[in-house]
């Protein structure tokens, strides 16, 4: 952050939505009818930590569209972003020492919660259909771990998608040793080729929390996300949540709310979905351009990254060459972050959807000037 602060650097680390695809004006219609009808005092009063009723009512339609299908909003609970599920669930299940697997590479900011309860991360590898499940069966034997940690659909940072049969599988081999599992699914809705899978909770029986936000889909600002699980587990999440911000936004809640119920998502995600799927052509087409042909990544169906490197054998190292890439005005997030064990340098992660077209392409062509001239200076 710091050496990225130069406004002249233009920055493809993030992971934040483009500001154009704010619905602002939806929202300013939702709080003024809020504001000016007779919810207005309960709605800045204090409230209940599960969540208003109607707001998980909204919630439970809003995933059984995608099948996730729950008995009742006692299976839901209302959090301040997706961030507050995942780090509940590691407060209500990780004691100091503790074994968390997660897929090699993974979300930075998990193995950072991981790591503040003292627990450890363990990767699990990967291939292109998702997890190996070898490597998962017999590291679920080694460590005897408490929790799997996965995003399925166009994972943060490789943006891939898990599909079916590795999801099936993972969901037989976690319930054969009764691990449990947290989904974190904040792109799912971010799909921009291709078919959707249905969601790993979709082939567990009851070992499964689905953790998502509408911070993606409407506004990471509102900071409203929610989770979904068996009653006991959602019960224990609340207790944590109860100590930690007694409830989440009542504005929020029924932003989200309203924005299920008045039927404003189908209309407002074509419209964020064409301006993302524009901004990865023009990022896929600038990589093909101006990158060294070494230089490998993965075409994403969805989300908000792509993710490539080189082979280690090519000596680049994305951590060593990241003041040079600052120097030529443009900004990754290198790869060994998103791993458990801290490998990945010759790898990073790029993102698409909050620069300007413009920018992407200025930014790419920055970053293959700058990688062509390190892979010649290695030669
Ligand atoms: C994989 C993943 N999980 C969870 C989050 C948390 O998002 P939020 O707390 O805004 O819902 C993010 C945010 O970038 C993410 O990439």
């Amino acid at each position: 952050m710091k050496l990225t602060a130069d406004p002249s650097v233009i920055s493809l680390a993030g992971g934040m939505p483009g500001s154009e695809c704010f619905p602002v004006d939806q929202i300013r219609a939702i709080t003024e009818d809020i504001l000016a009808s007779g919810r207005a005092a309960r709605t800045l009063q204090y409230g209940v930590t599960t969540g208003y009723n109607s707001t998980r009512e909204a919630v439970r339609g809003y995933i059984k569209d995608i099948g996730v299908d729950t008995e009742s909003i006692e299976n839901i609970l209302i959090v301040s972003g997706g961030q507050q599920g995942l780090d509940l669930m590691c407060k209500a299940f990780l004691n100091k020492g503790d074994v968390v697997l997660v897929e090699d590479p993974t979300y930075l900011a998990f193995l950072q919660i991981v790591a503040g309860y003292e627990a450890v991360p363990v990767g699990v590898r990967s291939n292109p259909d998702g997890l190996d499940i070898g490597d998962l069966e017999a590291k679920i034997k080694r460590y005897k771990p408490k929790l799997l940690y996965v995003v399925p659909n166009f994972s943060n940072p490789t943006g891939k998608t898990y599909t079916a049969q590795n999801r099936q599988k993972i969901a037989e081999t976690t319930a054969k040793y009764g691990v449990v599992i947290i989904e974190d699914d904040p792109y799912g809705r971010l799909r921009y080729e291709g078919e959707d899978v249905a969601p790993l909770y979709t082939f567990c029986g009851g070992n499964c929390v689905y953790v998502s936000s509408f911070s993606k889909v409407i506004s990471p600002g509102i900071r409203l996300g929610f989770c979904t699980g068996p009653k006991e587990i959602i019960r224990k999440l609340e207790i944590g949540k109860q100590g930690s911000d007694v409830h989440s936004s009542h504005m929020s809640q029924l932003i989200a709310e309203q924005f299920i119920t008045r039927g404003l998502f189908p209309t407002h995600l074509n419209y964020i979905k064409s301006v993302y799927r524009a901004k990865k052509d023009v990022m896929v087409a600038a990589l093909d351009k101006y990158m060294p042909a070494k230089f490998k990544y993965e075409k994403a169906q969805g989300g908000l990254f792509i993710w490539g490197g080189f082979d280690e054998a090519a000596g680049i190292d994305t951590v060593e060459l990241f003041p040079r890439a600052v120097e030529h005005k443009v900004a990754y997030v290198y790869g060994n972050v998103f791993y458990a064990d801290g490998s990945g340098r010759n790898m990073l992660r790029l993102n698409f959807s909050q620069p300007t077209c413009e920018n992407l392409e200025k930014g790419v062509k920055a970053l293959g000037g700058m990688f062509n001239s390190a892979a010649a200076y290695k030669a």
